[in-house]
C-alpha cells in the first residue's frame, strides 16, 4: 500500500493494513496470490464461521450459561462476508468453502450466502465446491433448498445416539431432530454425508461401536475425531484422552477393517473399509496423536471478520476494521495473504508449552 492511497482510504485513527513482511512473495500481475506459509503449504480450504451462536450446549464446546454473544455490529453482515469470500476465490485461490459456527443454519441468510459462493468460479475455471459443517437441527427442512442453492456437502455433529447420553452431552433433548436431519441429507443426495463424533474418557467411549452400526446402515461416513484442547479448560487432560488407537482397536473389535484405496491427501481421516458393510466407510481424525498439520490446507475466518491460520493459532489478523475503514480487495488480499504466510507449522498440542486459543470452538468454527 502506498502512503498516497492510505491517505485516500484511511480515516485518521481507522486501522492501517499490515505491510507485507519482505519474504512474502509478490502477488501476479493480475493480482492474484496464492495463499502460501514458509513451510510450502498452500491454502485452498476456507472455514467461514457464520454466527458464534448455538442452539446447543455441548459441554466440551460450551459452558452451560454465561457464553456471551458477540454483538451483532462486530459481525460480518452479508456484503462483507460475501466480499472477503470472493476475494478469497478470485485474488487469493481458495477452491472450497465451508461453512461453520457456532451453528450455521442460525444464519438467517445460509442459502443466499452458499448460492453467492457457489457462483464464483475458481483459479481453475471450476464452481466452488461448498460444504456445512452443522448440529443438524432444522436440516431436514432446510436440506433442499440449500441443495438448491449449490451445497454440495454436509457433515452433521452425533456423538451419541443414546437419547440419554445427547441430552447430557448437549444438554437439550433433541437427538430424534438429529437422525430425521441425517435421513434427510441422505435423501437429499448428498453424498458422503459424513458424521462427526467427538470421542471423549467416561462419556462416550460406549457409543463408538453403536454409532458405527447405526450410520453404516443408513449409508453414511462416521468419522471419529480426537478430542482437542478447545472448550471448557477442565474438559481436557492429555493422561485421559481417547486416541485414534484406541478408538481403532474398538472397532476392531467388532468389524473386519482393511485401510481404504482412495490417496487422502490433505483429508485429515484415515479411512477404512468394512467388510461386513460392503461400500460402508469409517473414518478416524487423530487430531492430537498424529497431527496432520504438515499437510494444512485450510484457512479461517472468524464471524467477526478475523483470518485465523491455524484452529490453534494464538493471534488472528482482523480484517473486519480494515474493511470497514475502506480497504481496497487488493489491500485486503494483501493482509489475508501476510497472516497465512505467518502459519506455523504445526499446533504443538504434545508440546509441554503447548497453550489453548483464548476463543471457544464456537467462535472460530470447526
Ligand atoms: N475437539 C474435536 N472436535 C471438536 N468439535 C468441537 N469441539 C471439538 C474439540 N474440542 C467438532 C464438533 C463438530 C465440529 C464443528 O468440530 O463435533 O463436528
Ligand atoms: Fe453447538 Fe457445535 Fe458447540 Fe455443540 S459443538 S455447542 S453443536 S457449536
Amino acid at each position: 500500500m502506498t502512503t498516497h492511497l492510505t491517505l485516500l482510504t484511511t480515516p485518521p485513527g481507522a486501522p492501517s493494513a499490515p505491510t507485507a513482511p519482505a519474504d512474502l512473495p509478490p502477488a501476479a500481475a493480475d493480482g492474484t496470490r496464492r495463499l502460501a506459509d514458509r513451510y510450502g503449504r498452500v491454502a485452498r480450504d476456507l472455514r467461514v464461521s457464520l454466527t458464534d451462536r448455538c442452539n446447543l450446549r455441548c459441554t466440551y464446546c460450551m459452558p452451560a450459561e454465561g457464553l456471551e454473544w458477540l454483538p451483532t455490529e462486530q459481525t460480518l453482515n452479508f456484503a462483507e462476508v460475501t466480499r472477503l469470500i470472493r476475494i478469497a476465490v478470485e485474488l487469493l485461490g481458495i477452491r472450497q468453502i465451508r461453512f461453520t459456527g457456532g451453528e450455521p443454519l442460525l444464519r438467517r441468510e445460509l442459502a443466499e450466502i452458499i448460492a453467492f459462493t457457489s457462483a464464483l468460479r475458481t483459479d481453475e475455471g471450476r464452481a466452488v465446491q461448498t460444504a456445512l459443517t452443522t448440529n443438524g437441527l432444522g436440516l431436514d427442512k432446510k436440506v433442499a433448498s440449500l441443495r438448491e442453492a449449490g451445497l454440495n456437502r454436509v457433515n452433521i455433529s452425533l456423538d451419541t445416539i443414546d437419547a440419554e447420553r445427547y441430552k447430557s452431552l448437549t444438554r437439550r433433548d433433541r437427538l430424534h431432530h438429529v437422525l430425521r436431519s441425517i435421513d434427510a441429507a441422505v435423501d437429499a443426495g448428498l453424498s458422503p454425508v459424513k458424521i462427526n463424533a467427538v470421542v471423549m474418557p467416561g462419556v462416550n467411549e460406549d457409543d463408538i461401536v453403536p454409532l458405527a452400526r447405526y450410520c453404516l446402515a443408513k449409508g453414511a461416513q462416521l468419522r471419529f475425531i480426537e478430542q482437542m484442547p478447545l472448550g471448557p479448560r477442565e474438559q481436557w487432560k492429555r493422561s485421559e484422552m481417547v486416541t485414534a488407537a484406541d478408538i481403532l482397536a474398538r472397532l476392531q473389535g467388532e468389524f473386519t477393517l482393511t485401510p481404504a484405496s482412495e490417496p487422502r491427501g490433505s483429508a485429515p481421516a484415515a479411512k477404512w473399509d468394512v467388510a461386513e458393510y460392503p461400500g460402508g466407510q469409517l473414518g478416524v481424525i487423530a487430531s492430537v496423536t498424529e497431527s496432520f498439520c504438515g499437510d494444512c490446507d485450510r484457512s479461517r475466518l472468524t464471524t467477526d471478520g478475523a483470518i485465523r491460520n491455524c484452529l490453534f493459532a494464538n493471534s488472528e489478523t482482523p480484517l473486519r476494521d480494515l474493511m470497514r475503514s475502506g480497504a481496497s480487495d487488493a489491500e485486503l488480499a494483501t493482509a489475508w495473504a501476510t497472516a497465512m504466510w505467518g502459519k506455523l507449522p504445526g499446533h504443538g498440542i504434545d508440546d509441554p508449552g503447548f497453550l489453548q486459543p483464548d476463543r471457544p470452538m464456537s467462535a472460530i468454527g470447526g
